[in-house]
């Protein structure tokens, strides 16, 4: 019973990681993602007025239900946090407290928080302070979003240039008001009369925020004013323009690297060396895919080719269908012959595919001749393998 203790705690673990990308571990996180929306509803609901009775009693119920699944999920982390490599070392108590103490612990016990309070009869789900729930609840999302910790890595990455946009903001911002403070401080004593009143202003109409409670009057004031709001849209612009390219830079490393996870389960790509491989590497992208989805339909037009890291697909011909497994590859006919999909591919179970466009597919074929051919020569026994069979189907 011991020995299984932890194998068993270390699969709760990898199945709660929030980065985890096996099917069970994105299942758990649709349901805690359902089991939200239904609590966020639940709440929404209980603060209309008028409500009959029952359905009070029935969302408090609602309310109560997610709150303990939080509270089980609050549990099973606690209890798995030694798994986690970041405790490594520590011991299980000492890595638990670590923890329950983290960000990550916090927000997951304030999310399970609603049960005692709502239990210990302190706070009813119609109650005027349970909105307050749906913001521990909402908080608890943002485990869901991994763009916040790319935004606070894109942050800690471009914090230089980002500097020195803040500095040009904040000498315009001085500037600014010091000027209008000039302009504008006898006419308007009670609104230009202090440096900091400018400073709301300058503030307001930087950030083109623009209230209109505090307007400039001399036609000096106006013209720093139309400078500054000018200058607002520049500093902006700047801003928004470093943490998009540093966010795509971000998605383009995080994408690097969820590749490179995947590559290693395509023998194809086994003998490749590294410099080869990682050129691959920056050119296929991941998708998972559900069960049931047609991922090439015969006819169409092809414009990519697919790698199966996991699962499984269904290629269907008209003598029936023919499975592929992991490591397999389709959809390259339609690139090497120029011609639509000669057949319909169907994802069987979940699936992981690597796919890779046509376009960087040609550049490969000149970079990595090797690769290409073995792709050419699985093709043309393909098309031998069809071939046969409709000329076996003519014959009958
Ligand atoms: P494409 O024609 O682009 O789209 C359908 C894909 O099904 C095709 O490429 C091949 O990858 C795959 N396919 C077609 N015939 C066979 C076969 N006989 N065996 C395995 N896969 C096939």
């Amino acid at each position: 019973m011991a020995s299984t203790a932890p194998s068993t705690r270390a699969r709760v673990h990898a199945l709660l990681r929030y980065s985890d990308t096996s099917h069970a571990s994105r299942r758990w996180r649709s349901v805690h993602l359902f089991v939200v929306g239904v609590g966020l509803l639940a709440i929404a609901i209980s603060s209309t007025d008028g409500l009959p009775n029952w359905l009070t009693d029935l969302l408090t119920i609602a309310v109560i239900g997610v709150a303990m699944v939080f509270t089980a999920e609050y549990g099973m982390r606690l209890w798995s946090a030694p798994e986690s490599p970041r405790f490594g070392g520590l011991s299980d108590g000492m890595a638990r407290l670590r923890w329950a103490v983290s960000a990550n612990g916090v927000t997951c016990l304030l999310a399970a928080l609603p049960l005692f309070v709502i239990t210990l009869g302190s706070m009813h789900a119609d109650n005027e302070h349970a909105p307050v729930i749906c913001i521990l609840w909402v908080l608890g999302l943002t485990r869901h979003a991994p763009a916040m910790g790319t935004l606070a890595r894109v942050i800690s990455n471009e914090r230089a240039t980002l500097t020195s946009v803040a500095v040009i903001f904040v000498m315009v911002l001085i500037v600014a008001a010091t000027a209008v403070h000039l302009m504008e401080r006898n006419g308007q004593p009670k609104l230009f009369g202090t440096l900091p009143d400018a400073l709301w202003w300058a503030v307001v109409t930087l950030t083109t925020t623009g209230y209109g409670d505090v307007v400039p009057l001399t036609v000096g004031g106006r013209m720093i004013g139309s400078v500054v709001m000018v200058s607002g849209i520049l500093v902006l612009a700047l801003m928004t323009g470093i943490l998009a390219t540093g966010f795509a830079e971000e998605e383009r490393r995080r994408e690097y690297l969820r590749v490179w996870d995947q590559v290693t389960r395509v023998p194809l790509f086994a003998d490749l060396g590294t410099v080869t491989l990682s050129e691959i590497v920056g050119k296929l992208r991941v998708r998972h895919y559900p069960p049931r989805i047609v991922v090439v339909r015969r006819g169409e037009p092809g414009d990519s080719m697919f790698f199966i890291s996991e699962g499984e697909v269904e290629v269907r011909l008209p003598r029936g269908g023919i499975a592929l497994g992991q490591g397999a590859f389709f959809g390259e006919m339609a690139l090497l012959d120029r011609l639509p999909r000669s057949a319909t591919v169907v994802t069987t179970g979940p699936a992981t595919l690597l796919v890779l466009y046509a376009s960087d597919f040609y550049e490969i074929a000149s970079h990595i001749p090797a690769l290409v051919e073995a792709v050419e020569r699985e093709a043309r026994r393909r098309r031998a393998e069809n071939q046969g069979d409709a000329a076996k189907a003519e014959a009958t």
